[in-house]
């Protein structure tokens, strides 16, 4: 973790203060005024897709009346993709003590409205983010008083679902205009489409100013570069286009210059065998050394997820056309690779265990050399009968078999899991609730790593000790992946059981940031209380329950011309 405000306390020197606000000072927006102007095209067409009908069926919830729409105002492609729109409105906002179809408010929900506009900041009187923890109680700030990227998607997303866009624009063309900084650490200079991890707001009282300065990995512990941040972006900018209509945004040269240097930085050609992205330890919401280090699941997922929303942003022009071919090429092989190499079964796992090793030539079947032996213990027991999942990471030699939450999550939503594949991940969060759930949603990861092992793949790193934070620790955040994806899946009644134990603590604990123990049953060790993901994960899966119609903003449908994989398990059924 970082320390911006840490490193000037300690120092107690002036003029590094005064160095670093050189570094973050950042000149109004060019392109401010836009944020004034109402937007081009605002879609309010009420179509709704089968898919979305059926939901509402599934549900109980009666139709909303269709809108006229303007034909005029939809001659842009990217309109093309906002079917199933619907009108910006206050839904399930703490004023609102019944919901829209009739569902009971939970208390809880009032509250965490409450907690999330307290968590608001702002720049220059517009609210730009949240900040990651609001937690009084410590004095070890390190940078949780900070507006993470990631942190803010879930605020995004509430706000969108809440009809409040605005501070989901501001928040974007705040981080585009920092990516355009110049990024070093020591004498490397980074790429110039990487997205901070973070930012903060500096308040000059002296001078009655306000400046921005932001983490692009530099004073992260570890100094990881957050490859996450980019493509967390691409899909806050494809939801909020989906959410208002607003096309304007996207269709900015300045955001679509953003995209394209994010898509520079991941499509780049290099030595790789492989269509997945290769990348650090401690890259993404497990931003310290667990493991992941390779081809991991949760980036490739997200990875996936960005590039299919590109796709339906960016304008054809010259520009743009070359990245949508090269874009095409790749969710191709990557949407093979990972549906292939990276999905286990029962059926799967058996093979794995009779693999032959030193294979050469086209037709090996064991492709990756992964000997046998290195299966771990626990993966006989925990694969059910019926279910499978996306596996942590593949690369020569090594199988990461350890369940990650976030990967399997955008997985699904993202449709890089087949539709068999997404019911095979659902069947084995039921049947493998007692681990993956426990007593608090949800597992990070699973299983720990321990002794060993521990001191090995962590470096002892003493906060992830086993059962947890990143190491088997529960996080709430997950609450909204895991609703979201039950929903895509036609599996409503899987969330509605886990926000239902979210629901018996998260306010009494005052919404940590992460739980401990096999049951997630503890408040995590080192848990920041008022966390503002915590929070506003359990809002999006409430709204996400109560109108199923906003999964829309959050997930893809499946591309038919992607091809499934070439059967290596005969079970597979595609
Ligand atoms: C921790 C988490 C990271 C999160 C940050 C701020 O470092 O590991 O995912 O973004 O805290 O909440």
């Amino acid at each position: 973790m970082s320390s911006l405000d840490g490193d000037v306390s300690q120092n107690g020197s002036l003029k590094r203060v005064d160095a670093l606000r050189a570094l973050a000072e950042i000149e109004e927006f060019d392109f401010s005024r836009s944020l004034d102007k109402p937007p081009r095209t605002l879609n309010m067409e009420r179509q709704r897709s089968c898919d979305e009908r059926s939901m509402n069926e599934l549900f109980g919830v009666p139709s909303p009346s269709p809108r006229p729409s303007s034909r005029a105002e939809n001659n842009f492609r990217l309109s093309d993709h906002l079917d199933g729109l619907y009108s910006p409105g206050r839904r399930s906002g703490f004023n609102t003590p019944r919901s829209q179809y009739g569902f009971e408010t939970h208390p809880s929900v009032a509250e965490a409205w409450d907690a999330l506009r307290r968590s608001l900041v702002f720049f220059r009187g517009q609210p730009v983010g949240t900040i990651a923890a609001l937690d009084n109680n410590t004095d070890e700030q390190l940078n949780y008083d900070q507006v993470f990227v990631r942190d803010f998607v879930p605020s995004a997303l509430a706000f969108l679902m809440n009809g409040e866009p605005e501070i989901v624009k501001n928040f974007i063309l705040k981080t585009l205009r920092l990516q355009s900084w110049e990024k070093k650490i020591d004498r490397f200079h980074l790429g110039e489409g990487v997205m901070p991890a973070s930012f903060k707001v500096l308040h000059d009282p002296i001078r009655n100013s306000e400046t921005l300065m932001a983490d692009f990995g530099e004073s992260a512990i570890g100094r990881v570069a957050p490859v996450d941040s980019g493509f967390w972006w691409i899909f806050l900018l494809r939801a909020y286009t989906k959410s208002t209509g607003d096309t304007s945004l996207a269709e900015m040269p300045e955001c679509q210059k953003g995209m394209r240097l994010i898509l520079s930085l991941c499509l780049s050609e290099g030595f790789d065998t492989f269509p997945t992205l290769l990348c650090a330890d401690g890259c993404c919401m497990i931003d310290r050394r667990m493991g992941v280090y390779g081809y991991p699941i949760e980036i490739q997922a997200l990875f996936f997820m960005a590039l299919r929303c590109a796709l339906l942003l960016l304008k054809q022009d010259d520009e743009g056309k070359e990245f949508v071919e090269r874009i095409t090429k790749r969710l191709h092989a990557l949407s093979f690779h990972m549906r292939s190499y990276y999905w286990i079964d029962l059926k799967q796992l058996n093979d794995i265990y009779r693999y032959k090793t030193e294979e050469y030539s086209h037709t090996a079947v064991n492709k990756f050399n992964v000997i046998p032996d290195s299966l771990p213990e626990w993966i006989f027991d925990f694969m059910p009968v019926h279910g499978g999942y996306f596996i942590g990471n593949v690369s020569p030699a090594k199988m990461d078999f350890r369940w990650f939450c976030l990967g399997n999550c955008i997985a699904i939503l993202s449709s890089l899991a087949t539709p068999e594949q997404s019911t095979a991940i659902m069947d084995l969060i039921e049947s493998r609730w007692e681990e993956l759930v426990g007593e608090m949603p949800l597992k990070v990861i699973y299983p720990a790593i321990e002794s060993h092992e521990w001191r090995i793949v962590t470096g002892c790193d003493p906060k992830n000790t086993r059962w947890s934070y990143h190491n088997g620790g529960s996080w709430p955040v997950l609450l909204w992946l895991l609703t979201a994806a039950c929903i895509k899946t036609g599996r409503p009644q899987i969330a509605r059981r886990a926000i239902e134990l979210a629901e018996t603590r998260l306010v009494k604990d005052n919404w940590p940031e992460y739980y401990d123990g096999k049951l997630g049953r503890f408040i995590g060790k080192q848990a920041r209380k008022f966390q503002t993901w915590s929070v506003a994960g359990y809002l999006v899966a409430k709204m996400l329950l109560e109108d199923p119609s906003h999964l829309g903003m959050v997930a893809l449908e499946e591309d038919k011309q992607m091809k499934p994989p070439m059967r290596r398990s005969h079970s597979w059924t595609f």
